[in-house]
């Protein structure tokens, strides 16, 4: 993990307790004017249409998005719709068993081809005039085309009107697409995550249930909110009670890969009994969690019992929906009825410190439209993952307006 830098509430490396506590006492004593951060983007960035479209263009039409689950996917011939940043996809899992995504739209007059999930498929057959495409995307079928009972187009002419192919990638259960005709490496961008967490094995990852917030805020608040722990002892009281603040942490892993981590993640057993943990592959218990924003949107954490994943899914500048889906360990922990209590009580923790999250993500939205709030502040030692990811946008979709850069102290 040696190419793997991680930044706490003051320096450089993940510090002990011990350190925690002699940090907070120099910050207490700090030099005001070294505690802020640059804050790199301005609030039309959170508030205007045109810099969402800017974003579409510039950021989500060449990332790695979240399309599907895997799980959905998993045999030869099952085709998914989907639709990502308003564009209309399947994804199918081909007979050799590739994974493949395509525009969803007929290449005869534009009809949507799969309106819904279907199996054993070995073609996709367009509803209006049955144009024919096998899985791997090629047109196969185009009769009546050159007239009643003729043939089908030369194959000249279908090879050039098959689907519109999409970069696809799966990792665990999470399925991303990528529109960019050369996207870069998803493997490359998740693999420091998946070294980090080599210990775990997730193999058994089993899909519990999901959850949707409909979101009055843009959704890099929300990124944004998920990337510090400075909020915690305000804003989830109930929440550090079970994973302190003294004991949260920073990390960048890369700069797409920016999280928090937990030295304890650990809420009461109920009835003494705890759902079944992950198996560790050093074999040592485990009591932490950690989270990471895969930037842009996806936001996956592991706590010692259970995963989560949330998809955020902008609509407007304003406006974001968020899907979080919860998954345990195995068949036991995602379904068996002895820990039913204990996985209604997880979701039931996460529900709470999502509506708490919920409402004052929205005020910041609310506030962003006051002319008396110029500029976000950010603390150098408290809100460091927010000006990296800041940092990030802007150099991938720049600034809204004429460039200008505001040292905030
Ligand atoms: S629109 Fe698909 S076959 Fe005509
Ligand atoms: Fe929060």
């Amino acid at each position: 993990m040696s190419d793997v830098s991680e930044t706490s509430a003051g320096g450089n490396a993940i510090p002990t307790e011990t350190e925690n506590l002699a940090r907070s006492v120099v910050t207490a004593e700090a030099d005001p004017s070294e505690m802020t951060e640059f804050a790199v983007l301005p609030k039309a960035a959170y508030t205007t249409e045109e810099y969402l479209q800017v974003e579409n263009r510039r950021l989500f039409s060449v990332s790695w998005m979240f399309a599907t689950f895997a799980r959905h996917v998993s045999e030869p011939g099952d085709v998914v719709p989907v639709t990502v940043q308003g564009v209309p996809l399947f994804v199918v899992r081909d007979e050799e068993g590739t994974l493949k995504a395509f525009h969803n739209v007929c290449s005869h007059r534009g009809s949507q081809l799969v309106c819904e999930m279907q199996k054993e498929r070995k073609t996709i057959v367009c509803p209006y005039h049955a144009w024919t495409y096998n899985l791997k995307g090629e047109l196969s079928w185009t009769k009546h085309f050159a007239g009643v009972n003729a043939t089908d187009l030369p194959d000249r002419q279908q090879n050039k009107l098959g689907l519109k192919e999409v970069a696809v990638a799966q990792w665990l259960d999470f399925v991303f697409v990528n529109f960019s005709a050369m996207p870069e490496s998803f493997a490359q961008q998740i693999s420091e995550l998946e070294q980090r967490w080599a210990d775990y094995d997730l193999s058994s990852m089993t899909y519990g249930s999901s959850m949707r917030y409909d979101f009055d805020a843009n959704w890099k608040l929300i990124v944004e909110n998920f990337l510090e722990s400075y909020h915690v002892p305000f804003i989830h009281q109930t929440l550090n009670t079970y994973s302190p603040f003294s004991e949260r942490y920073q990390i960048q892993l890369s700069d797409r890969l920016l999280g928090i981590g937990q030295g304890r993640y650990q809420p009461e057993p109920l009835h003494g009994k705890r759902l079944p943990s992950w198996p560790m592959r050093d074999g040592k218990e485990n009591i932490k969690a950690e989270y990471f924003s895969v930037y842009p949107t996806f936001l996956i954490g592991v706590m010692p019992d259970h995963l989560f994943a949330w998809v955020l899914e902008p609509v407007s500048a304003g406006k974001t929906v968020e899907h979080l889906h919860f998954y345990f360990v195995g068949e036991e922990g995602a379904h068996a009825e002895k820990f039913a209590p204990h996985r209604a009580q997880t979701l039931e923790n996460w529900k709470q410190v999502n509506d708490e999250d919920w409402e004052i993500i929205q005020r910041m939205q609310a506030g962003m439209q006051s002319p008396a709030f110029p500029h976000p502040l950010l603390s150098r030692h408290m809100e460091r993952n927010i000006n990296a990811f800041q940092t990030l946008i802007r150099t991938h979709v720049g600034l809204p307006g004429p460039a200008a850069t505001t040292l905030v102290s």
